[in-house]
């Protein structure tokens, strides 16, 4: 299938909102997927939507940017840029939430997303990203691919889905050619 189908786009405070259901299917997707994404299983559609329906809000007062995905029209993939930090921290933002359905990966969507962040990034003058993501995962060698820096590894940092504890391996992302 060509990359043309997949389209990337930055959805404001009204289309996250219009869009929580969508968007809760990919993150329900992923965690039963066994993703170690902040949830356990089972993930209940409700606690999904609040979940979504909360970043909508924080869409729409600022405080964060939404990337999705979308093949075909539906939406299959997402990130957040977290820009809202501490008052001396305004050149820095947070990666959170990558997700992608697991029928819709190996295709290029999630180095794709990756390209929007840093595009998205740079637009708001963010200059240093930060992330962290399960140790092992397949996400580490997208971000290692896509330019990101192994920070260290932090052991027994979170919970997997069926309660199995897991190391964090926190990334940077330094964007305008500032030393790492
Ligand atoms: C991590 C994740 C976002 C990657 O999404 P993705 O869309 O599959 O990412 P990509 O397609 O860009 O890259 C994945 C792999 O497909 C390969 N690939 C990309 N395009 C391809 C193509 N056209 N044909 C074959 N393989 C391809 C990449 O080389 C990469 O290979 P690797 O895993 O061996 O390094 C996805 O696996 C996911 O949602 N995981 C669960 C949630 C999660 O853990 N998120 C991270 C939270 S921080």
């Amino acid at each position: 299938m060509s990359d043309n189908e997949v389209s990337i786009s930055r959805l404001d405070g009204v289309a996250a909102a219009a869009s929580v259901q969508e968007l809760a299917d990919v993150l329900i997707d992923c965690v039963e997927g066994g993703a170690s994404v902040s949830f356990m299983l089972p993930l209940a559609r409700p606690a999904a939507v609040a979940f979504w329906t909360s970043v909508a809000q924080g869409v729409a007062r600022g405080e964060r940017i939404l990337l999705v995905a979308r093949l075909e029209g539906r939406i299959v993939g997402t990130v957040q840029l977290v820009t809202a930090q501490p008052e001396n921290q305004p050149h820095r933002a947070d990666v959170a939430k990558m997700l992608v359905c697991r029928s819709a990966r190996r295709r290029g969507i999630g180095q794709r997303l990756l390209q929007a962040v840093d595009e998205a990034a740079r637009a708001e003058g963010k200059t240093v990203l930060v992330l962290d993501t399960v140790t092992g995962g397949d996400a580490e060698r997208l971000y290692a691919r896509c330019g990101w820096l192994r920070v260290g590894v932090v052991p027994n940092y979170a919970l997997m889905p069926d309660g199995a504890l897991c190391a964090t391996t926190y990334f940077h992302k330094q964007l305008g050619g500032a030393p790492a």
